[in-house]
């Protein structure tokens, strides 16, 4: 199975949603799976207008991935621009996709209604997206739920696409939600996420990170009194404990006489150890720039064998360029 996904170098740290929502699943699937991840710096422009910022942004996502266990000798890590023939298949497959499609996808609905300014490269934004994952024949690609619908109009186009030129040219692609994986809650109690801004940066300093983690919301019962487990604080907290040490704290937060400061600081505290060795490998490699650019090179020339043909008979098909 052939495995894509994307991620747009948005400035942020990645967060603790990320990672056990998706990242980790990242680097179980490099096991088994052919994997392709690449960083959606042409998507970034519908956001970023900043040319420095993209640059940052975009190498801080290679080193966030990178340290978190993302092997590239496994993985094809690749930058999006550097590959420029997705945006040509891009072209060719706006051509088979009806504006109706594009007005009814939410992500542009949902920026309307944010009042962002409507340009093309936002509302064309799904038809990029699906050459991203069509220009490589990907089997699969891991997405949380707000991405389902844009994986649906890539199977959509891709069909139009083959309806018109040749069933075989582009693989239809199936969405991968995967069922385990961990809901994170944000400190507010609602999905961790950054447009929520109730995130816990994992790579943020640990001054960041214990403001973070100390401004999880708890509500005002009394430390002698029972607490409420079904809440973010206990829900973060179990995430980085076993099933032992989770019916303990259970029990005594139950019992009542467990305060929710000192829940926070044990979680804090277990946080700091869990991302320990990825922090010190992203330092390592932040010191070596050349490396990671090494690195995106190598991913891209992998990416281009695999995309190079696909293009090519697409072009092909479409009765573009010479007659072979
Ligand atoms: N739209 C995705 C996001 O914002 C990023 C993305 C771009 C992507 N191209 C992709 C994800 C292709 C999966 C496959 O999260």
């Amino acid at each position: 199975m052939r495995v894509l996904s994307g991620i747009q170098p948005s400035g942020d740290y990645l967060h603790i949603g990320n990672y056990l929502g998706a990242l980790r699943q990242f680097v179980a699937l490099q096991a088994e799976h052919e994997v392709l991840v690449f960083i959606a710096d042409y998507h970034s422009m519908n956001s970023v207008r900043s040319s420095e910022d993209r640059r940052v942004f975009t190498r801080s996502v290679a080193l966030d991935y990178l340290a978190c266990g993302l092997d590239p000798s496994r993985v094809i890590l690749f930058r999006q621009s550097d590959m420029p023939e997705v945006t040509e298949l891009s072209w060719l497959l706006s051509t088979v996709t009806p504006m109706g499609l594009l007005e009814r996808a939410h992500a542009y609905k949902d920026k309307l209604a944010q009042g962002q300014s409507a340009d093309h490269g936002l509302f064309a934004y799904p038809v990029l997206q699906a050459a991203d994952i069509l220009l490589y024949h990907s089997d699969l690609v891991p997405v949380g739920q707000d991405q389902k619908q844009h994986i649906e109009m890539c199977r959509d186009i891709a069909q139009r696409f083959n309806n018109a030129y040749g069933e075989d040219l582009l693989v239809v692609p199936e969405p991968f939600i995967p069922d385990e994986v961990a809901v994170v809650p944000g400190t507010d109690g609602r999905k961790m996420s950054k447009s929520y801004g109730n995130t816990v940066a994992m790579f943020a300093s640990k001054k960041e990170i214990k403001k973070a983690v100390m401004g999880i919301v708890t509500d005002s019962t009394p430390v002698e009194e029972p607490k409420d487990t079904d809440t973010s604080l206990f829900q973060l907290w179990s995430l980085f404990a076993n099933a032992d040490e989770k019916a303990v704290l259970f029990t005594r937060a139950e019992a009542g006489g467990l305060g929710y400061g000192d829940v926070k600081k044990d979680l804090l505290a277990r946080i700091m150890e869990y991302f320990e060795p990825m922090r010190a490998r992203r330092e390592a490699l932040a010191a070596r720039p050349d490396e990671v650019e090494d690195i995106l090179a190598d991913g891209v020339r992998r990416a281009r064998a695999i995309g190079g043909p696909v293009l090519a008979a697409c072009r092909d098909a479409a009765g573009l360029g010479p007659a072979k």
